[in-house]
């Protein structure tokens, strides 16, 4: 290359003038490797002007070489303070898009929970699947005939009065909410063929109040088999396995001579263990019995071929006692707070 490039303070001024500027204007490293590239590398004019150093005569070596080198100096400095300055700069604009917040809250993502009548319900319900029973099922809003009609109840008595019943308009539909699980045992019987062993947890409506120990919307679980020389004792036997299953091998079953129209005999179902709060008790817990042969007759049934029995238990109830839960009203209200206590397993 011929570096012929005249050396002279005015051209070095320039020279050094047009590096400073263009130091000055570089917004971040990048735009500073660029100026450094055009203002000092070979082919600058700087860069020029120094290669023209040489090919000076002797004598106006020394003067030029000292304003040439004076002129590199000043660019070199002026780049190590924008160096130092833009990455200053750029070292606090990291830091502010790193910065925590270590005094904000933490989002937590919380876990629901399943509510624990929903989860007693399945392990009432597992304990008969795993005897070989199905799972039946029937409408909330059921018709008079299922609720009452079919179950043997009479025209007039009195759990079909007003107090107890929610009745549905029109009236003349005869439609309820049904007042226990037993209109499923109808259903149940109509629907299959015999042998019949069914499960049936559900919702069910009574005009109660709402209370520690009363819902109007509470969950029951029916049971019914009916087969061939079925007996007292099998309902016993099955209730027991029940009981000892879902409570434990210490936990009893009692039956106490009871009236319900859809079975006969009929028995209230009572509960004992030694270690439920408050002691070791009985707790009255539902009703059981034997089919009512009127009520074979209703799904169709030869009572004098086919006998079975049935009964009904409070899921509520066996919650209060089997996790100590004090207010059925905390059941009812949905605070979540409640369900995640029991965690998924009851
Ligand atoms: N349905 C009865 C009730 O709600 C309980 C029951 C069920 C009794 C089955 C006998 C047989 O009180």
């Amino acid at each position: 290359m011929s570096d012929t490039t005249e050396i002279s303070e005015a051209s070095v001024e320039a020279a050094v003038v047009a590096a400073l500027a263009a130091i000055d204007a570089a917004a971040d490293s990048a735009a500073l490797k660029v100026v450094r590239g055009e203002h000092t590398a070979e082919g600058s004019p700087l860069a020029r002007l120094n290669a023209s150093l040489r090919s000076l005569p002797n004598d106006q070596k020394a003067a030029a070489g000292k304003l040439v080198g004076q002129a590199r100096g000043r660019v070199t400095q002026a780049f190590a303070s924008k160096e130092n300055e833009i990455e200053a700069a750029e070292n606090a604009a990291r830091l502010a898009a790193e910065a925590l917040d270590v005094t904000a809250l933490p989002s937590r993502w919380s876990a629901g929970a399943r509510h624990p009548l929903s989860l007693l319900q399945e392990r009432i319900a597992d304990v008969f699947v795993g005897m070989g029973w199905e799972l039946a099922e029937g409408p909330e809003l059921e018709s008079e005939w299922y609720n009452f009609d079919a179950l043997n109840f009479d025209e007039d008595h009195p759990a079909r009065a007003m107090q107890d019943t929610f009745f549905v308009e029109p009236t003349n539909a005869h439609m309820v909410l049904r007042t226990h699980t037993s209109p499923v045992q109808l259903r149940a019987l109509l629907g299959n063929d015999l042998p019949v062993y069914r499960v049936a947890p559900g919702r069910v409506f009574r005009t109660d109040e709402f209370d520690a120990t009363h819902l109007p919307v509470f969950h029951q679980t029916e049971g019914i088999a009916v087969d061939k020389g079925l007996t007292m004792a099998h309902l016993r036997g099955t209730l027991d396995h029940f009981v000892k299953t879902l409570f434990g091998d210490d936990a009893k079953v009692r039956l106490r001579p009871n009236y319900f129209p859809f079975t006969e005999p009929s028995a209230e179902l009572d509960l004992w263990h030694p270690t439920f709060k408050g002691g070791a008790r009985w707790i009255e817990w539902g009703g059981c019995g034997m089919v009512n042969p009127n009520v074979l007759r209703s799904a169709g049934i030869d009572p004098d071929v086919y006998s079975g029995f049935a009964f009904g238990m409070g899921v509520e109830r066996a919650l209060m006692f089997r996790n100590d839960v004090k207010d059925m009203r905390d059941m009812a209200e949905g605070d979540v707070r409640f369900s995640q206590q029991f965690g998924m397993v009851v």
